[in-house]
């Protein structure tokens, strides 16, 4: 087992692996863009382009190569053919910071099938890429080469290894281990990588580059990184070929969790995640992790109670990080709310929508906006509004307030229904909620009344008009208190609604 001391190493592979996968491979124009941003979020390497594949990635690589000012290292891809070669070193000839990438399939099903050789050829082919490759380029160029198809090679990995020690000889800095087709465990890998890390000398960087064909190439790769490989490759949102590359920023913030200190810009995850899908068109898998418009959103009630009792930590109940490690909103952390949904959010959305309510309110209004949830699915704010003016400004049943009308400043008339029966009676006290009680006292309807609150609002807030807010809590017999509120233009109507609110929802109790 590998003690892993040294830092990540980050070499991106957006703009070749991810490019030329594209249904629209980028210009230069579009390369540089997604350049400046990987420069942002600090990659140490950009492979820029395979040089000899056409006119357009040649001319890439050498302006990359002209503003890189190094910044970072650039690497051109060639295969381990002559021409292919020149063509690279031609094409980053001006960046201070080079590299030559060349590679050559080792696994025995290719070079029997698609190289059409034995493997005694293509070591040949391959150490005589990497010499003439030293011979032609700068002293401070650095050469990478890669097996390609290395999670293939299970059966024949003793003469993958004895070729990647003629090959570092021949002037190779860093080893790349591709896993080109993702087709077994991650530990099959992973071992083979720390077998090739064991048998090669310490000073040469070992590299990792896993397509994500079963979906476990973020786990082969930050596997990797513990069992001795330092480079890791992959594409921002894991583009590339079929499944696509590993996604180099769920490497990042897998290795961060893990307590790895991370060379990048964190914080600027989420931006260059955006960028890269807008210019490749891809759009963002609703559940991608990190960075999907769902990633971390609550619709369960239980997930919802432990996502708000630990929103403002670092370490949150259901969520892998806090969105401003990745440059995310804090309220990317989200409630939705459906059939699953409870109390909790309820009170939050209400709440984070401007309106007032109580724990209380909520937990009793959460049953009506369950069953509108189950009949419609995830229900928009605006509907949970909807229903919470309904529910708290407008409760329906047997009472219904006909009028509350001055007589003097500590005497109203007050006319209701109850049960569909009529009354009309006068109420005297101290100010219209003291009166509308008398008259209900009267009428044999009496009740506690254990808080009071009259709250002046923006015009705006509750709709309507409404300048006014009552907030009153009645006791009942059993000693539970109920919150009622009534809205309007006028105090003393607010007042009297929030009485007839109250009453609606304790004869709901009932
Ligand atoms: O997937 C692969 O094997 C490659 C090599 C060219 C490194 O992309
Ligand atoms: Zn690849």
């Amino acid at each position: 087992m590998v003690i892993q001391k040294r830092q990540p190493f980050f070499y991106d592979t957006t703009l070749r692996d991810g490019n030329q996968a594209l249904k629209k491979p980028w210009n230069t124009q579009e390369k540089v863009e997604i350049f400046n941003h990987l420069l942002e979020l600090g990659v140490q390497a950009v492979e820029v382009g395979f040089a000899a594949a056409s006119d357009m990635d040649y001319d890439a690589c050498t302006t990359l190569s002209e503003i890189s000012e190094g910044k970072v290292i650039i690497s051109a891809l060639a295969r381990a053919v002559e021409k292919d070669i020149i063509k690279a070193i031609e094409s980053v000839q001006t960046a201070p910071k080079k590299r030559i990438h060349t590679f050559i399939a080792m696994s025995e099903f290719n070079m029997k099938y698609v190289l059409n050789k034995t493997p005694y050829e293509v070591q040949k082919i391959a150490v005589e890429a990497v010499e003439f490759t030293k011979r032609n380029l700068d002293k401070s160029g650095e050469i990478q080469f890669s097996v390609e198809h290395f999670g293939d090679c299970r059966e024949n990995l003793n003469f993958v290894i004895d070729t990647l020690k003629k090959v570092v000889r021949a002037g190779a800095t860093t080893i790349n281990l591709p896993n080109t087709v993702e087709r077994y465990r991650v530990k099959t890998f992973v071992d083979m990588v720390a077998k090739v890390y064991d048998a090669l000398p310490k000073d040469i960087t070992i590299g990792v580059h896993c397509h994500n064909d079963l979906g476990m190439a973020t786990a082969a790769t930050v596997e990797s990184y513990f069992n001795g490989a330092v480079q890791l490759e992959g594409c921002v949102n894991g583009l590339g070929e079929r499944a696509g590359n590993t996604n180099l920023l769920e490497v990042a913030v897998a290795l961060h969790n893990s307590g790895v200190d991370v060379p990048l810009n964190l914080g600027k995850i989420y931006e260059t995640a955006l960028t890269v899908s807008e210019m490749s068109k891809i759009p963002i898998y609703e559940k991608a992790p990190l960075i999907g418009p769902d990633a971390l959103a609550h619709r369960s009630g239980i997930h919802q109670d432990g996502a708000i009792k630990t929103k403002d930590m670092e370490k949150g109940a259901y969520r892998p990080i806090h969105p401003s490690l990745i440059g995310r909103k804090d309220d990317a952390e989200k409630l939705e709310f459906t059939s699953q949904s409870g109390k909790t959010a309820v009170f939050e959305i209400i709440s984070h929508a401007g309106y007032p309510i109580t724990l209380q309110e909520a937990v009793r209004i959460t049953p009506t906006i369950k069953e509108a949830a189950e009949k419609a699915g995830e229900l928009p704010t605006r509907n949970i509004i909807d229903i919470y003016f309904k529910e708290v400004f407008n409760v329906k049943g047997p009472f219904k307030l006909i009028a509350f009308d001055k007589i003097s400043d500590d005497k109203y008339n007050l006319k209701f229904n109850h049960n569909e029966q009529y009354y009309e009676v006068q109420g005297i006290g101290n100010g219209p909620l003291d009166c509308c009680l008398s008259a209900l006292k009267q009428a044999g309807f009496e009740y506690k009344l254990a808080h009071y609150q009259q709250i002046a609002l923006d015009e705006d807030i509750l709709g309507a008009g409404a300048t006014a807010m009552t907030v009153i809590k009645f006791v009942l017999p059993n000693e539970k208190a109920i919150i009622a509120r009534g809205k309007d233009e006028s105090t003393s109507n607010a007042n009297v609604k929030a009485v007839f609110n109250g009453l609606n929802i304790i004869a709901k109790m009932q």
